[in-house]
């Protein structure tokens, strides 16, 4: 944080802005309308992002003085690897609609600060490009359950090559959420598209393909390239993509992934074949009961996400964070729980800490600071929340971040 206000005394100009409200307004600016409201939109009336948000804002947080805050540690142990900080960067799917090689640029972002970034089932790089932007700095890698389990082996097979630090199995999006703006903005054909990396760069996808379409097997049946190009054609003729798509092997593709690329069947029978099938440790994202998570628990998993994935797949859901209070009070304090959904600023990271979150992801913020400023804007969007959870502990009397307890919080809604 001193660092930030010194770079200022000096005159350096922030790369984006430091605060959400101004973030966000300017990544709008910068966005087209269909990527704004595939990327900030969330489902139905937009209900359960209001809900997010309202939940922070009925924890009050207590100051305490001088305590003797010199040298604050904010690392953490997570699953067996040691973090700069319990922060890390949301898996987000179609990323490039708000700026090119949108997944290579947020792992670069990310290992500029040491902290790690979930990679998405529904990227826009192939996994490997992505891991190799990284260096040594921690990725995991997220995974939509397909329907033909081939490819669920080899996806998990992957991310055991790029060396990921932990399996991610999202569990709340067997279908997509009822998204009202991209439906009447035609946008969803783009953000499939676009979301196309892991599947394309997959030799087992493109073997299915040419299961289907009867074509050889020796070559892809298609190339991520075939889908941009496609993409690029459709961009100024909302509803051209499909006409486009022509050419039976990328419409063989593009229907094969929409075809496979979840499984609506999912079940916990499934789910429990994981620890079996990988020696990664596996995280189920999308938890938002205490009934799941004893579930979770029970079939060996080694932590979950509460989540309500921003917001974006049930409207009026329950807040990420109410379910957090509940989960952490129903299993006690030793099961992982991981938190995201709502999270924007230093002092919400240190919110959801107290209220019981081992760690936290970063949605929309990190992919704000992307469409602003590339690598250096994710870069900075993380230093700037970091900044402010590590002021918070200055403040509040806390060394570490496992002094950060619900004791520091009073339940006092805010109403100014
Ligand atoms: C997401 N999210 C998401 N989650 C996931 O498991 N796989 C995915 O491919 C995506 N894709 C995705 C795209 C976009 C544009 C957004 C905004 C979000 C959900 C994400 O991981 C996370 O749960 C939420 O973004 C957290 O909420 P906030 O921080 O955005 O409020």
């Amino acid at each position: 944080q001193s660092t930030i206000y010194r770079a200022g005394t000096l005159g350096r100009r922030p790369v984006v802005p430091a605060d959400f409200a101004e973030l966000e307004r300017r990544a709008r600016r910068v966005s087209s309308a269909k990527a704004w409201a595939y990327v900030a939109g969330g489902a139905g009336e937009g209900r359960t992002m209001r809900r997010n948000r309202a939940a922070f804002d009925r924890w009050a947080i207590e100051p305490r003085m001088a305590a003797g805050t010199v040298g604050r540690d904010l690392r953490v142990d997570l699953l067996g690897t040691r973090l700069p900080s319990p922060l890390l960067l949301a898996p987000v799917g179609a990323g490039a609609l708000m700026g090119k090689d949108s997944d290579l640029a947020i792992a670069r972002g990310a290992a500029a600060t040491g902290t790690p970034y979930v990679f998405s089932n529904q990227g826009c790089n192939p996994m490997e490009e992505a891991a190799a932007a990284m260096g040594d700095t921690p990725r995991w890698f997220q995974l939509y359950w397909s329907s033909d389990e081939r490819l669920v082996d080899s996806l998990i097979a992957r991310a055991e090559r790029i060396g990921a630090g932990a399996l991610v199995v999202t569990l709340d999006t067997t279908v997509l959420g009822w998204r009202p703006q991209d439906l009447n903005l035609g946008s969803l054909p783009f953000a499939t598209g676009l979301g196309i990396a892991q599947y394309t760069s997959d030799p087992v996808f493109q073997q299915i393909v040419a299961e289907r379409t009867g074509l050889p097997r020796d070559r892809p049946a298609v190339t991520l390239g075939a889908i941009r190009a496609l993409l690029a054609m459709s961009r100024n003729h909302p509803g051209s993509f499909w006409a486009n798509l022509r050419s039976p092997t990328p419409r063989a593709s593009v229907e094969t992934f929409l075809d496979i690329y979840s499984n609506p069947g999912l079940s916990w029978e499934h789910l429990a074949t994981l620890k079996q099938r990988t020696r990664l440790p596996v995280v189920l994202k999308g938890i938002l009961t205490e009934k799941d998570a004893r579930r979770a628990f029970e079939i060996g998993v080694d932590a979950v996400v509460v989540s309500n994935h921003g917001g974006r797949q049930v409207d009026n859901a329950v807040a990420s964070l109410d379910a957090l209070v509940e989960i952490r009070a129903a299993l006690g304090p030793e099961p992982t729980l991981i938190f995201d959904s709502g999270i924007r600023t230093g002092a919400d990271v240190f919110t959801a800490l107290a209220l019981g979150a081992d760690a936290v992801l970063l949605g929309r913020p990190h992919l704000y600071g992307f469409a602003l400023a590339g690598a250096h804007g994710v870069a900075e969007v993380i230093r700037n929340v970091v900044a402010e959870l590590d002021l918070t502990m200055a403040l509040t009397g806390v060394r570490s971040i496992a002094e950060i307890t619900s004791d520091l919080l009073r339940e006092q809604p805010l109403s100014v």
